[in-house]
Formats: C-alpha cells, sequence, structure tokens
C-alpha cells in the first residue's frame, strides 16, 4: 500500500488542469450497454474506479479500449451475459449502475449488492422501487440483486428518500426509462451536474429526455439508442478540492477546465470566508491569497446545495479558521471519518450526531494519519498542505479511485508530496 509523505508550508504557484468527472465518467460508461454501435467518450479520468467499471463491462460483453489519444472508445459485443460479480462491486459502489441499462437492454441483470461503507449504509432501495416501478421484477438472493422483466413500461416515478433525491438511483431509472415503452416522469430527481451530463449524453445517443437538470425527468422511450460521441464535464470535486487547497496554503493558483457554475455553493461560502475566487473565464478561476478565514456554518445537501464530497477538504480548511464553525452533513450522516484524524495534526473539531463543531486553531501540525475514504483522503492532503512539518498519509489507494494523478498536479503547483510504496519502507503500511 502507498502512503503519501506531505510537507506543509509551501506556497503554491501557478495553474492546475482538472481532470474529467469521475461520477459522470462512471454512469455513462455503465449506459453504453444501451447503445448499438461504438461509443467514443472524451475526457474519462485514469482513474482505478474507471477501470473497474471496465473490467465490470467486459465481463458483461461490452469492448472497452483506452484509445492512444486517452478516449475511450466502447461497443457492445455480446449480449449473453448479465453478471456484475460481487468482488468487482464491493470495491466501487458505481457498478450498480449497471442494472438499470441491464434491464433495459438485455431483460435480465444479477448484480451484486454493493453493501456499506465508511461513508455510511448507503441503501439501494431506490433504485429497486423506481426499476420495479418500470416493471421490472427483481428480487434479492444470496447478496446479489437478480432482475428479470418481459419489457419496462412508461411510469411516474417519485425517487425521493430520507436524505432526499438519489443521484446514481436517478441514474439508473433515467437509463432503463430511455428504452421502457412510452412516457416516465421522475419526480424529485437528483438535479447533480453528473447526472445532467448522462442525461446529455443518453440524448446524444438518441433518447428523449426533457427537464434535464430539474427535479422533473420526463422520459419518452424509444426503441433503440445509436452510439455517439461525448466530452465529460470537469470533475467539480476535484476543482473544488484545489480550489480548497490554494485557499488553505495562502496561495494564487489558477484553475482550468473547471466550471464555477457547478461550484457556486462552494463559491458563495469562500467568500464568507473572506476568501477571492476570479472568474477568468466560463472554465478557468483564479484563487487569490486571503488573511484569515472567519468561521462559516456549512448543511451539506443534494445539488446545487454545498456538495458532501467537498464537506470534509472544508472541514481541513475551517480548521484554520478565526472562531467556530458548524458544518451538518444532511446527505450522510456518518461521514465524518476524518474528524479524528484533522484532530491528530491539531484541529479541535467535536462530532455531535450529523454536526461537527469546528473550533479554529492556529496552526495544523504534520502527524501521520489514516486516509478512511476517497474525500476524506483528500482532506488530509489539504490539511497536510498547510501544517508544519510533515504529514503521512496512510491508505493512498483510497485517493486513487478519484483523483487522477494528484501528486503530480500539486507537485507541478510547487507542493512537496511524495508517494512512497510499501517497498521503500521499513514498517509498511498495515
Ligand atoms: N439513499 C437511499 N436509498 C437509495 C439511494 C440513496 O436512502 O436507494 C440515500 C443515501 O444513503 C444517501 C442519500 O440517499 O443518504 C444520497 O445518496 P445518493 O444515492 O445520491 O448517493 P450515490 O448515488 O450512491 C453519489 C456519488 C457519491 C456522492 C453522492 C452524493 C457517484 C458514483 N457517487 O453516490 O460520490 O457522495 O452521490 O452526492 O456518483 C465520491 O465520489 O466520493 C462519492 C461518494
Amino acid at each position: 500500500m502507498d502512503k503519501f509523505l506531505v510537507t506543509g508550508g509551501q506556497e503554491l504557484k501557478g495553474s492546475v488542469t482538472i481532470s474529467g468527472s469521475k461520477n459522470a465518467a462512471l454512469p455513462i460508461m455503465a449506459a453504453t450497454i444501451l447503445s448499438e454501435g461504438k461509443n467514443i467518450i472524451k475526457g474519462v479520468p485514469r482513474l482505478r474506479d474507471v477501470d473497474t467499471m471496465a473490467q465490470i463491462l467486459t465481463e458483461l460483453g461490452v469492448r472497452v479500449t483506452r484509445l492512444p489519444n486517452g478516449d475511450i472508445e466502447t461497443e457492445v459485443k455480446n449480449e449473453s451475459e448479465s453478471l456484475a460479480r460481487y468482488e468487482l462491486v464491493k470495491t466501487m459502489r458505481a457498478s450498480i449502475c449497471v442494472l438499470g441499462p441491464l434491464m433495459a437492454k438485455r431483460k435480465t441483470a444479477r448484480v451484486s449488492l454493493p453493501g456499506g461503507c465508511v461513508i455510511g449504509v448507503r441503501p439501494v432501495d431506490l433504485h429497486e422501487k423506481g426499476l420495479q416501478l418500470l416493471g421490472a421484477n427483481l428480487v434479492s438472493e444470496h447478496g446479489y440483486i437478480i432482475g428479470k422483466t418481459k419489457k419496462l413500461i412508461g411510469t411516474e416515478i417519485y425517487l425521493g428518500g430520507a436524505f432526499g433525491s438519489t443521484v446514481t438511483g436517478t441514474d439508473n431509472v433515467l437509463m432503463a426509462a430511455t428504452l421502457a415503452e412510452g412516457r416516465t416522469v421522475v419526480d424529485n430527481a437528483a438535479c447533480e451536474p453528473e447526472v445532467q451530463d448522462l442525461a446529455v449524453f443518453l440524448t446524444k445517443m438518441g433518447a428523449k429526455i426533457s427537464g434535464i437538470g430539474t427535479p422533473r425527468l420526463i422520459i419518452d422511450g424509444v426503441k433503440s439508442l445509436k452510439g455517439t460521441t461525448h466530452t465529460i464535464i470537469p470533475d467539480r470535486i476535484e476543482a473544488g478540492t484545489f480550489i480548497i487547497a490554494g485557499a488553505i496554503t495562502g496561495s494564487r493558483i489558477t484553475v482550468k477546465n473547471c466550471r464555477l457554475e457547478h461550484l457556486s455553493a462552494l463559491v458563495d461560502k469562500l467568500r464568507d470566508i473572506g476568501l477571492t475566487l476570479n472568474k477568468n473565464s466560463e472554465t478557468e478561476c483564479t484563487v487569490l491569497p486571503g488573511k484569515k478565514f472567519n468561521p462559516v456554518d456549512i448543511s451539506t445537501l443534494p445539488y446545487p446545495g454545498f456538495p458532501t464530497d467537498l464537506q470534509a477538504q472544508m472541514m481541513a480548511l475551517l480548521s484554520l479558521a478565526d472562531g467556530i464553525s458548524v458544518i451538518t452533513e444532511k446527505i450522510y450522516p456518518d461521514r465524518f471519518m476524518h474528524v479524528a484524524e484533522l484532530n491528530r495534526l491539531g484541529a479541535q473539531i467535536r462530532k455531535e450526531g450529523p454536526y461537527a463543531i469546528i473550533k479554529g486553531v492556529p496552526k495544523l501540525s504534520g502527524a501521520p494519519v489514516m486516509a478512511s475514504d476517497l474525500r476524506a483522503s483528500a482532506a488530509m492532503v489539504v490539511a497536510g498542505l498547510a501544517a508544519e512539518g510533515t504529514t503521512e498519509i496512510h491508505r493512498v489507494y483510497h485517493i486513487d479511485r478519484g483523483y487522477e494523478k494528484i501528486e503530480e498536479k500539486l507537485k507541478k503547483l510547487g507542493a512537496k508530496i511524495k508517494r512512497v510504496s510499501d517497498k521503500e519502507t521499513a514498517t509498511g503500511d498495515e
């Protein structure tokens, strides 16, 4: 297992280019199950999760090729298989995104239940409910969702749960409805830019979808979908992470291939904190150095609210604010594994149920910490950049799931960050 050694206190300089969105790329890759002919997907980041999705699709008879120019080409070659194995699904929950396309196109599916993870229980009841309303017969057996249907028929679906809309649940129902007979109306659909990107991709394949980006999606089923070419939107969470990295180190950095309109909740909070973010163009912004950080209160919410995927990184920044901030986690009330690790760096954060109360401290100091999940790992890196001395971040395999070449991008900005493999460390990781 690799670890990162981050030596804090370096001012960052220059520019960073953001990769394509992981959470848009994964369902879009799954959606290619629906199509006849070749698809070319541009801007797919080189990540472990993308490799996992490619493997799942390969096992489902889809040829997936990374072309020399970096594009991903897919083509369905064999439709006889319908299994997404536990061994793959357990490593990446987004694997569940093959369920909707399999039901719609192949009328049969055997997809492992993803199970929980460190950020929470994460049920898939809403995915199942939506697909069942469309006419899928789903049963759960031996840890697998077994699905069968004669045909899917459009209907009205309310897709909200106790924590609001569901991103990949909306993806699944949307994909299934594109080939269903008649009209499907999805209410309380997730509005995240990644869901919008999937809807745009499906539309290019020939799907009839209206209401993209709103909580009401209307899908008129079509007989078939064709292959198409699409460029994935920039990763707003990666962009947000770099913006926060610039802010916490008091640096001036330019973030390219970043759509600030997807980050308005972050921009708003940074302004309250006292930071300036210049919008240079539709796809570029510059973070300006700030003198001190005001404390702020934040609630994570479905889009366009503050993203839960930036909660941990923002907590790192607020741990250096001049006063007390409160973060309320409204999507995953247990997504606070990073609290104890930030406290190891000298932060003063108390967790009370779904709230984190962050008493700002004047400085953080480097220490060994554990990366518990993807975004928590990013928070450790962000905190390490600001901490005095060296922060040793164990289990960075989490970060490789979702950040393309993060240490290379940070090094280019002048950060002192080093990836150390097991072999180089006498003690190694557990
Ligand atoms: N939920 C249910 N039932 C369901 C589905 C969801 O109760 O059937 C609950 C969840 O437990 C949660 C809330 O609804 O409390 C929202 O979950 P959602 O379904 O929207 O999450 P997801 O689709 O599993 C995606 C991202 C996550 C991101 C969340 C929230 C992908 C591949 N994953 O997950 O990304 O945190 O939306 O925005 O798109 C990450 O990239 O690090 C990551 C975890």
